[in-house]
């Protein structure tokens, strides 16, 4: 395989061929049995494409607003732990990738990097994603990432229990790094080692934060808020009661619960609950253009991909996470065309064939 990668099935696997094992396992799993992960792309395949002729399409518009910030492509990059998995440049590499794709970065509170260090990497906008271990350490990171540049707290709910993977178990997996945003202090790394993604993942020594804490998030910090992880109508209906900024529709790529729905599945509920008071973004299981035009076409004004910047990066670094970028911006621009579309702000849903009775599961039980 000399030839450039041209889709981000054949970056996969490249990535599976260069890692090291252990490393790829843990990438690649999901909770126990990984039907969420697997119900993540193929919910994708059950909706199919409705496309319309005869039209103008030779203009495509694919740039939009994420909370005000411009990005030339509606695909953006998760936060996920520890880059230098894939990569020695770890963050800062993926920081390029993005900001070469004008598009925005997420990033973990677990990142092996500093966030100060990747604020400074790459031109695109970022947004800093958090993990609530108590108070004190909370009040810090947001703190930082503000004074960082970064424009968005992401607050990820979907971890109120630990999920160590099975492969992780069975392989005795560590992460070798050190967690970046915590190398000036023993103690918080103490406090924040093992955060979700590692076997050794322990509860931590506070409670996850409650939705009547919100408020005193929001008080640290003028930054808007934006919840990921949120699965339900019911939820996202107290998200916008109580203010949220965005929602970002996540099954944590499966890896934090086993025997859920599909992200996309979840979507059209969680559109119709936020009733436009929030912006609706998702991620979870997006490999292809068709999957963001139709995550996008139900209701979703942008989408993230998780695992493939781990495949860009463990391919070729910053060029790599731009490839892969890439590849996504020129088939979602194929995929647009083909069903007649020429902006990504005014996607038709009727482009979307949905399977009957998919996607209103929660939507009657929002008072
Ligand atoms: C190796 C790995 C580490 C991750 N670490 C985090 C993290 O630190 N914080 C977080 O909110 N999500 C984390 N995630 C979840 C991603 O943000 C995202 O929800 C998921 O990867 C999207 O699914 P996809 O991989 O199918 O694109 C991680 C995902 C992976 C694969």
């Amino acid at each position: 395989m000399s030839d450039a990668p041209v889709s981000l099935r054949d970056y996969e696997a490249r990535a599976k061929l260069s890692l090291p094992h252990n490393h790829w396992e843990f990438i690649e799993a999901g909770a126990m049995t990984e039907s969420t992960t697997r119900r993540n792309t193929s919910a994708f395949e059950d909706l199919k494409l409705r496309p319309r002729f005869l039209r103008d399409v030779e203009n495509r518009k694919l740039s939009t607003t994420v909370l005000g910030s411009e990005i030339s492509l509606p695909v953006m990059v998760c936060p996920a732990g520890g880059h230098k998995l894939a990569h020695p440049d770890g963050e800062l590499a993926t920081a390029r990738g993005a900001g070469m794709s004008n598009t925005l970065m997420m990033l973990s509170t677990s990142s092996h990097y500093p966030m100060e260090q990747v604020a400074e990497a790459g031109a695109g906008p970022k947004w800093f994603q958090l993990y609530h271990r108590g108070y004190e350490v909370t009040e810090m990171l947001v703190h930082r990432a503000e004074e960082a540049g970064f424009k968005a707290i992401v607050l990820t709910v979907d971890t109120p229990v630990p999920s160590p993977k099975e492969r992780d178990v069975h392989n005795h997996y560590e992460n070798p790094f050190p967690l970046g945003n915590f190398i000036a202090s023993a103690e918080q790394t103490a406090a924040m080692s093992g955060t979700d993604e590692a076997p050794n993942w322990r509860p931590s020594q506070v409670p996850a934060l409650k939705w009547d804490e919100l408020e005193w998030l929001r008080g640290l910090t003028s930054l808007p808020l934006v919840l990921k992880g949120v699965r339900t109508a019911e939820d996202a209906h107290i998200a916008v009661e109580n203010g949220v900024n965005g929602i970002l529709v996540s099954t944590h790529g499966g890896r934090q619960i086993d025997q859920t729905l599909g992200a996309v599945e979840m979507l059209p509920e969680i559109v119709e609950a936020s009733r436009g008071q929030a912006e609706v973004y998702l991620d979870s299981g997006v490999r292809r253009g068709a999957d963001v035009l139709k995550a996008l076409a139900l209701g979703a004004r942008a989408v993230a991909v998780g695992r493939p910047l781990y495949w860009g990066l463990a391919v070729a670094g910053a060029e790599g996470v731009h490839g892969m970028l890439e590849v996504l911006r020129r088939e979602l621009d194929h995929d647009m065309g083909a069903c007649g579309q020429t902006d990504v702000e005014e996607l038709e849903p009727g482009i979307i064939h949905v399977p009957q009775g998919w996607g209103t599961f929660g939507a009657t039980n929002i008072p």
